[in-house]
């Protein structure tokens, strides 16, 4: 219908005749004159309607609203002087319509499609219209080349696209799964896969040696503003590999999606333990934009007359006494915002906050008086300060202090606004713990079938695992691991999590058997594609860079999904709803 988009008009046109094709975004009046702001996709072109030119198109123009669909026929000519609009690739000129046809009318728009403060159900409900603007057609022009780009460095690699069930088998990645009933068998149900795990792995005993997929996962777990129901991973697996071959490839993969979208990022990222990168930044995910590392001052306040501190410092294997230098924070914080920081740290635990100033003469603060000079000189040692510093201590069972410190550190950069922003940050977290302790259970961190690094132990925590995360600004991008390719090893692993040899086998004994079947060494990762759209864009939700995204309480507005279902297709698949009694 068209001969051209609105953005390839431009002054190599003019004397043309061009019929464009799109939508209203804005109609004014000039006293006869008509200007009608025609976008279509991605380019918005200015569309003239006089009556001294054609009278039927100017009549035609007069009916014309906000958002009516039009096919427009005219001669491009350059805009008057001083007409120009140098933010439109079309902005040097316009095109005088002769031929105006309305092919569809538009009810009002429910909301100002270029408000971006209109409360998100309105947004959600209407999400199509919502992604006729240029911000949310720019997002997934980025993510359909993120995605382009993503196969094709896969594909030079020598990976193989494959595609996995997604009606399956739960799969283990500690979040609840989404069920589907069976029809044909009564009282069954298949699993949405939380990711293709275990199945990637079978096509490594298959031999496939490099596989990969733009995978849908399904997890059915607390939402939050980088989380949603239904995501999509770029899923890699490959054999006879180590971490390290493993990280290349990832590399390699972001760097190239990064250079086609047009950004420009390292060859290699920098690597941190999980210890360090706890013990640093209380965080296995850290910020890298900026410093601001934790120092370890448990030793000298062990020497101080303080009981609490003293006593927290007598088990330090247990606790942790951490200090968080803030460069010029005297100079920066009110005493009101000094106390804010107390509360702030309390709601994650802390049972308080203690800080020093260093002024010209030395370390103040209400501490001080429980340290020798030596022991004050020792901090402001440890801990580099210089005048007008302020330094926070946290101290206190270990898990809680890295837990709410590293939230202090995220707090205080944002308070200071020195984040810097249009950077991007990488860094690989490497030797995760195989296992965590929650309420004296024993829970594989990131999967059971994660290589450990020994299972020679005397802490169950201190296990090391080949498991490495990949992190970008403080969001974990992806994450993988160098998986158990024996048996033995496996059913050991499954022991020390507490799963029976029955419920092994009920659950994943298809992999238990496989891995009978001559396995090679295999590893690999999966990158969340939502969230790295999400850092590319800069967007703010998740939600932006998905094209029907669920709300934070797992329902589609736009659909109306989850909803009920008749009773026949209930009964077909044997299930009665339980009516939950009301209160
Ligand atoms: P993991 O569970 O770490 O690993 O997931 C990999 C990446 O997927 C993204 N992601 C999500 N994105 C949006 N919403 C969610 N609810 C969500 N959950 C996860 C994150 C995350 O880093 N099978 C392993 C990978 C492997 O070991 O190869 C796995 O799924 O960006």
């Amino acid at each position: 219908m068209r001969t051209h988009y609105c953005a390839q008009i431009n002054e190599n046109n003019i004397g043309e005749e061009v019929t464009v094709a799109g939508w209203v975004s804005s109609r004014r009046d000039h006293g006869g004159v008509i200007f009608i702001d025609l976008r279509d996709k991605d380019e918005v072109v200015q569309l003239v309607c006089d009556p001294a030119d054609n009278a039927d198109a100017h009549k035609t123009a007069e009916e014309v609203r906000d958002q009516f669909v039009l096919i427009a026929k005219g001669k491009v000519r350059p805009r008057g002087e001083g007409l120009e609009n140098p933010n439109l690739k079309t902005g040097k000129v316009e095109i005088v319509v002769d031929e105006l046809i309305i092919e569809n009318p538009s009810k009002p728009m429910p909301f100002d499609l270029g408000d971006e403060k209109v409360n998100e159900e309105i947004r959600l409900k209407y999400r199509y219209l919502e992604l006729r603007t240029q911000r949310a057609y720019d997002i997934f022009k980025l993510r359909s080349k993120a995605t382009i780009a993503a196969r094709n460095s896969l594909d030079e690699l020598g990976f193989l696209e494959v595609e996995t069930p997604v009606l399956t088998k739960s799969t283990p990645e500690g979040a609840r799964d989404y069920l589907v009933p069976s029809r044909v068998h009564p009282g069954e149900f298949y699993a949405l896969p939380q990711s293709p795990q275990l199945f990637k792995q079978l096509l490594m005993v298959s031999g496939f040696d490099r596989y990969f997929q733009i995978a849908k996962c399904f997890r059915d777990e607390d939402l939050r503003a980088d989380r949603q129901p239904e995501f999509t991973q770029i899923d890699v697996e490959m054999s006879f590999c180590n971490q390290d071959d493993v990280i290349a490839v990832a590399e390699k993969l972001i760097n190239d999606v990064f250079t086609q979208c047009g950004f420009d990022i390292p060859k290699t990222f920098k690597r941190m333990t999980y210890h360090e990168a706890m013990e640093k930044y209380g965080s296995d995910k850290p910020d890298l934009r900026f410093d601001m590392a934790m120092v370890d001052v448990i030793d000298i306040f062990e020497r101080c007359d303080n009981e609490i501190f003293s006593n927290i410092a007598k088990a330090p294997k247990r606790n942790r006494i951490k200090a968080l230098k803030v460069p010029n924070g005297d100079n920066i914080f009110s005493k009101r915002q000094m106390k804010g920081f107390e509360d702030y740290v309390r709601k994650f635990g802390a049972q308080g906050l203690g800080y020093f100033q260093m002024k010209e003469d030395g370390l103040k603060g209400p501490l001080t008086k429980f340290f020798t000079e030596e022991d004050l000189n020792a901090i402001v040692e440890r801990c580099e300060l210089a005048v007008g510093d302020v330094v926070f201590f946290g101290a206190g069972e270990k898990k809680v202090v890295l837990d709410y410190m590293g939230r202090f550190r995220l707090y205080l950069a944002e308070i200071m606004e020195i984040i810097p922003k249009d950077v991007f940050e990488f860094l690989w977290v490497v030797d995760f713990p195989m296992f965590e302790v929650e309420d004296g259970r024993i829970k594989a961190l990131h999967h059971p079938f994660t290589q450990p690094k020994s299972l020679d132990f005397e802490d169950i925590e201190e296990i090391e695992s080949i498991a490495y995360d990949i992190v970008l600004n403080g969001t974990e991008l992806g994450g993988g691991s160098i998986r158990i390719h024996k048996e033995d090893m496996q059913a050991e692993i499954f022991k020390l999590l507490g799963i029976s040899e029955e419920e092994a086998q009920e659950k994943f004994g298809f992999l238990l058997d496989a891995l009978k079947f001559g396995a090679p060494p295999h590893g690999g990762f999966a990158l969340g594609l939502d969230r790295l759209i999400m850092l590319m864009t800069g967007a703010e939700s998740i939600r932006d860079v998905i094209a029907f995204p669920k709300t934070q309480r797992a329902q589609c507005l736009l659909t109306q999904a989850p909803s009920p279902v008749d009773s026949e297709q209930l009964k077909e698949l044997s299930l009665r709803i339980r009516q939950t009694p009301t209160a």
